[in-house]
């Protein structure tokens, strides 16, 4: 049998699944494109996770695409997100134009124009419908992400969250949380955390504050707050297409840390909602991860844990995360382990560094009896990718570098007009638009500082009043008594910013009364 003959058995043999599966292209072999070797993606191992990387240009995003077109047609819903805000076009039927005839010809595959159900989400709220959650679901390891925080300060938010689960009291925006942490590091709070989690040190607060400050300042804290964003959105289906999800970041593209650790925060919030449901047929979600080397650049080791596990776990919910980004080498190895279906694009060996990452990469590959892997990773066309994925059995198959087919929808945006009105026009205008503002924690909070207040002024104006009686000569107005008994109160607890909020209450008190 001749290299050819071999190449087009072992390729069909291996990448030919029982069951549903996404079909990706054929394989090349000495630059031929053999259309019978058909290299498929069987839906059932969605759920084991995909890597898709490449230098920049080499058709990584529409590789994301053509996979997301397929599998809304199978029914299942997929989230993307959308750094440079040209994914919209996923809703309207591509046009036939002769380069992508011709690439579905040489696959013996037919290019069929298709538009496909898409929902439009941003973080501002700007460039798609918001997606909020709350300051309690980003939770502390996040949030100190973003932050930018030490460990020593992540633990002091963990102390800061813990109490207000405790104590029931709703952490929803940046307000609720400046709130409680001034309240637990020289308010009525401060005596309760030492005792039960240790004392918070004004600076470490301080500084937690500061960069709170800072972030509300570059007009992003608006992510957090209600309504929130609900996954059961998620899982949309139109027509029996699943909706394909995007969140458009193209307008905070330069927050890297905020939306991949809001990205990282909504899977696991997935992950603590879904149901355990072993390995399905085909998934019930795919969340595709664009730009991934932001999640992971110099991020602490809290951190990565946290993702590693989030991605270990998620499987058995069926949901199948794809990472998205230029080298292997840019996700850690804890979690590049976990990643079974593998597209790889063109890598460039033009610095150093390249030629590192390069070999690096040829190293994650097993050994070909048709590619020498270094040569076919420098050489492969746009739109063209070595490919190893797990056959329906879980078993990696061998690498096979394939001639990708064409995505079916348009690669680019729809115009301003047709993303205004399917932004405006879709229910989940009329679910996120509006901001809601319940009683949470800061007006909690605020309710109790002031009955502390003023307890602690009736409790001194009543000492003073003893006194007074005694001693007639020094009688004071009750707003100076309460006003000083509050002061000297609140100060003798070390807690001088109170004492100035609780005069300012009583004054207004006492200002009203008149
Ligand atoms: N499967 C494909 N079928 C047809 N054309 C493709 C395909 N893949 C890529 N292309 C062409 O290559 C161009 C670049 O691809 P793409 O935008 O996906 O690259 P990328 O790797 O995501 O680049 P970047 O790193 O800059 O984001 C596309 O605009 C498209 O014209
Ligand atoms: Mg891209």
């Amino acid at each position: 049998m001749g290299n050819k003959a071999k190449f087009i058995e072992q390729v069909s043999t291996s990448y030919n699944p029982k069951g549903a599966f996404i079909f990706l292209g054929a394989g090349l072999l000495d630059g031929e494109i053999l259309a019978q070797a058909k290299v498929n993606l069987p839906l059932k191992m969605m759920n084991r996770h995909g890597l898709i990387a490449g230098a920049t240009g080499t058709g990584k995003t529409r590789t994301l695409q053509l996979i997301a077109e397929q599998l809304s047609d199978a029914g299942v819903p997929v989230f993307l997100l959308d750094v440079k805000g040209d994914l919209s076009g996923l809703h309207q039927a591509g046009e036939a134009n002769p380069a992508l005839v011709e690439r579905g010809e040489a696959l013996e595959w037919p290019f069929e124009p298709s538009g496909f159900p898409i929902e439009l989400f941003s973080l501002s709220g700007k460039a798609g419908n918001p997606m909020r959650l709350t300051v309690e679901d980003f939770g502390p390891v996040m949030l100190g992400r973003i932050l930018d925080l030490n460990d020593t300060q992540t633990g002091v938010l963990a102390a800061v969250f813990k109490y207000a689960e405790d104590t029931q009291l709703p952490l929803i925006d940046f307000a609720d949380l400046k709130k409680l942490l001034g309240y637990l590091t020289d308010g009525p709070g401060a005596a309760a955390i030492k005792d039960t989690y240790g004392r918070i040190s004004g600076s470490t607060s301080g500084t937690i504050l500061r960069k709170l400050v800072a972030l509300e300042q570059q007009d992003v804290s608006d992510i957090f707050g209600e309504k929130e964003f609900e996954i059961d959105d998620l899982f949309g289906r139109v027509d029996g297409k699943g909706v394909i999800s995007l969140l458009n970041i193209s307008d905070i593209q330069d927050q890297p840390m905020l939306f991949s650790t809001f990205l990282l925060s909504l899977l696991s919030q997935l992950f603590k909602n879904l149901p355990e449901v072993g390995d399905l047929d085909k998934p019930k979600l795919v969340f595709f991860f664009e730009e991934a080397h932001l999640l992971f650049k110099d991020a602490p080791k809290a951190f990565l844990t946290q993702v590693e596990q989030i991605v270990r776990l998620i499987r058995s919910k069926g949901v199948g995360v794809f990472f998205c980004t230029q080298s292997p080498t840019d996700i850690p190895e804890s979690v590049l382990g976990q990643l079974g279906n593998r597209v790889q694009h063109a890598l460039r060996a033009f610095t150093p560094n390249d030629a590192e990452a390069l070999r690096k990469t040829v190293k994650t590959y097993p050994r070909s009896d048709f590619y020498e892997i270094d040569r076919v990773l420098t050489s492969l066309g746009t739109g063209q990718a070595l490919i190893t994925v797990l056959n329906d059995k879980g078993i990696p198959t061998e690498v096979v570098a394939t001639h990708l087919i064409p995505p079916r929808a348009v690669m680019g945006p729809v115009d301003a007009k047709t993303y205004d009105q399917l932004v405006t026009g879709s229910p989940m205008y009329t679910k996120y638009h509006e901001t809601v503002d319940r009683r949470s924690a800061s007006e909690i909070l605020e309710d109790k500082l002031k009955q502390h207040a003023v307890e602690a002024a009736r409790e001194t104006a009543a000492r003073e009043k003893v006194k007074g009686k005694a001693r007639r000569s020094t009688r004071q107005t009750p707003l100076e008594a309460a006003q000083k008994a509050a002061t000297t109160t609140l100060a003798r607890e070390g807690t001088k910013l109170l004492a100035r909020l609780a005069n300012g209450i009583l004054t207004a008190m006492f200002r009203k009364k008149r």
